[in-house]
């Protein structure tokens, strides 16, 4: 192994994912070297950890929170602005570029990384469904993507047991989310809060929200198709309440194997930074002197439909997965600001998908373009939406 430590870059320093990744590079202050950091608009938490880190270049999307981030450094840290900074940050190339921007808006960064040859240790799973085979073409080799997402960093675990020609399913577990157990009715009613108390992971709030209607698991099936190459017929979810199987791979002669550990991100991230080593510290570790029960049930198709819009639009390809997920993005949007019921959602999103004709084989402004629309979309059925409640009311 080469002594030099491994230069990283963090896109979403400030986020959930990105402040798990400053802790693991804590812990092991040999082994990666911070070179580069980035942030939306959270100027007072960015400074800190690039004085903590003796990092020398920042990327910061809002323009004020990119003044105040020069004011406080004074020339001693270069700082890039506006919505391209991170991308421009990702160019610059390092061993590792981790991404842990929220949304689509990280499909840039991620090609931008990509192109700089760095490896791509990959949280924001949006730029991969919305880039697809744009993503895949500029990473090239598959290798050059690590999954940050637990289940795909326990499924990469578990593919190192067998050959590819010997893979029969790959199967995600999905906790069920704050929801799981009730009815499509009684999800009318349910609020913001509810839906943001997540019973296993601590999370951001879009990614809170996507667990709890479940499409982020329908995003996971898309997420795996592009990663693993596995036809969207031989992937399978399964609801593991206890998050502590994260993924598993069935191979051909029925053997599955699957990868445990507490719900804690900072493992798989460790493992994606570290790829393809094991680093020795366990952020934490199962407890076997202790009673462990582990349940497996099948998923409510009928309660929580997204996992079956992603899937459709994950066959369907081309411009599909990205407007899945821009108007899903859109809906959750809306209801975290009270504008929609938490079943709307899904309505939402499978009304554009209806409405939308598929472009094969995208370029990135075709990519961009479906997205656009289907956010212009997104917003007219939100408005209608509204306009029935208030109606009604
Ligand atoms: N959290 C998890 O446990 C988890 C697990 C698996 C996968 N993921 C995926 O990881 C990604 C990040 O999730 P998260 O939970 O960490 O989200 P989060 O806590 O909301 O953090 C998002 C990060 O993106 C930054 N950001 C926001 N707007 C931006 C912009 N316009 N340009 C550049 N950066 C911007 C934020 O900066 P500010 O703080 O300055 O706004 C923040 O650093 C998502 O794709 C999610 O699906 C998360």
């Amino acid at each position: 192994m080469d002594d030099r430590p491994t230069s990283v870059i963090i896109l979403g320093s400030t986020g959930s994912i990105g402040r798990q990744a400053l802790d693991v590079i804590a812990e092991h202050p040999q082994r990666f070297d911070v070179v580069g950091l980035s942030a939306g608009a959270n100027a007072e938490l960015l400074c800190r950890q690039a004085q903590a880190f003796e990092v020398e270049r920042v990327a910061v999307a809002d323009a004020d929170a990119a003044r105040s981030v020069r004011e406080a450094f004074s020339g001693r840290v270069a700082v890039l602005d506006g919505e391209s900074a991170a991308a421009t940050l990702a160019s610059a190339g390092a061993d590792v570029v981790l991404n842990g921007i929220v949304g689509s808006r990280g499909l840039r960064p991620t090609l931008a990384a990509l192109d700089a040859g760095s490896r791509l240790a990959l949280a924001n799973k949006e730029s991969l469904i919305v880039g697809g085979e744009l993503v895949k073409a500029a990473a090239g080799d598959p290798g050059r993507i690590v999954p940050v997402d637990s289940e795909h960093s326990a499924l990469a675990q578990c593919l190192r047991a067998g050959r590819p020609h010997e893979v029969a399913r790959l199967i995600l577990t999905a906790s069920g989310g704050p929801f799981r157990g009730r009815t499509r009715d009684e999800l009318g009613a349910v609020t913001v809060a509810d839906a943001l108390d997540h019973p296993t992971w601590s999370m951001g709030a879009v990614i809170t929200v996507n667990s709890a209607t479940l499409a982020n698991k329908g995003l996971e099936v898309i997420e795996a198709h592009l990663l693993f190459d596995v036809p969207y017929d031989r992937i399978q979810v399964v609801v593991h309440p206890q998050s502590i199987v994260h993924g598993m791979v069935e191979f051909v002669d029925g053997a599955t194997v699957a990868e445990l550990s507490p719900p804690d991100m900072r493992l798989p991230i460790q493992v994606a930074l570290g790829w393809p080593d094991r680093l020795p510290t366990p952020p934490s570790r199962m407890d076997w002197d202790r009673p462990v029960a582990l349940e497996f049930e099948p998923l409510d198709r009928e309660t929580f439909p997204m996992v079956d819009l992603a899937t459709a639009a994950g066959r369907r390809g081309g411009t599909t997965p990205g407007v899945f997920n821009a108007a899903n993005e859109e809906a959750v949007a809306a209801f975290l600001q009270g504008r929609v019921r938490f079943p709307g959602i899904g309505d939402v999103v499978a009304a554009v998908l209806e409405e939308h004709t598929a472009v094969e084989d995208p370029d990135l402004d075709a990519v961009l373009g479906a997205e656009t629309w289907a956010r212009g979309r997104a917003h007219h059925l939100i408005r209608a939406l509204e306009d029935r409640t208030a109606t009604c009311t």
